[in-house]
């Protein structure tokens, strides 16, 4: 089996009703990203961080749902040796159903010890102090140590994108689903891809990429089904 290997990014949830970042009226117009996303700002202001996740987690469950393109790429393990890199903290391709994730920039559902970053907890979890999805500065782990958002803040090192590398170094196919491209290191995967693989970029309003990119300048859901006719043709 052909090894397909995509590198997803916040358009890929957009169609679930998860808010990209930099796109008119997205997240980090609303949030200042320093704030939120940083690691000087959990240092300076760690409760609205915590109050930011908790709000993001709770609409995360209550009211978003995987749509047609995260479950277009289920359907292609049918045909292919399928591996997913996101950008994303959602866990929107696991409950589609998809065999394998790697979370480049960290999992929403998933909190760790300050003090133990080996520590990780999926909430929720009965063991925290506090229950549910809601963590704040006082939420302790059962070693009574304060936890984080299980999150890469800017200004933090990617421990994922080693392996994320060599992954796209064995692809045979690559695709690009969702991404404004402007995040180092994750925009720089696609320098990874070995020559003879065939790279698929999918984005309504894609970035300027290499003239070997083939753009399927779509949404991700009509994008993902033409792939998936591109690819079947192909074989
Ligand atoms: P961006 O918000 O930067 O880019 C979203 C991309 O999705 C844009 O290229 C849009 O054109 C595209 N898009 C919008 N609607 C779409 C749809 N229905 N189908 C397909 N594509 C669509 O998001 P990312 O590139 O994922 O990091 O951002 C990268 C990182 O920046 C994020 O992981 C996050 C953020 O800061 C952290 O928080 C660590």
């Amino acid at each position: 089996m052909k090894k397909l290997v995509v590198s997803s990014g916040a358009g890929i949830s957009a169609e679930s009703g998860m808010m990209t970042y930099r796109d008119a009226g997205g997240l980090w117009d609303k949030y200042p990203v320093m704030q939120v996303a940083s690691a000087e700002g959990f240092a300076a202001d760690p409760s609205l961080i915590h109050q930011f996740y908790s709000n993001m987690r709770q609409k995360m469950q209550a009211t978003v749902q995987p749509n047609a393109a995260h479950l277009g790429l289920v359907d292609l393990e049918r045909d292919f040796d399928v591996h997913i890199i996101t950008q994303n903290v959602d866990d929107l391709h696991e409950r589609a159903g998809s065999s394998h994730v790697l979370h480049l920039h960290g999992e929403l559902m998933k909190v760790r010890s300050m003090r133990h970053p080996e520590r990780v907890y999926q909430l929720p979890c009965d063991q925290l102090t506090d229950k549910g999805l809601v963590t704040t500065v006082d939420t302790r782990d059962p070693y009574g140590d304060p936890v984080r958002p299980h999150i890469v803040f800017f200004g933090e090192s990617v421990p994922e994108f080693e392996p994320a590398a060599q992954l796209v170094q064995q692809a045979d196919i690559l695709v690009v689903i969702g991404t404004s491209l402007v995040v180092y290191p994750a925009a720089a995967l696609i320098q990874y891809a070995p020559s003879k693989a065939q790279i698929y970029y999918i984005d309504p309003n894609p970035a300027s990429v290499p003239s070997r990119v083939h753009v399927i300048a779509k949404k991700a859901t009509e994008g993902v089904a033409e792939l998936a006719k591109l690819l079947r043709e192909g074989q």
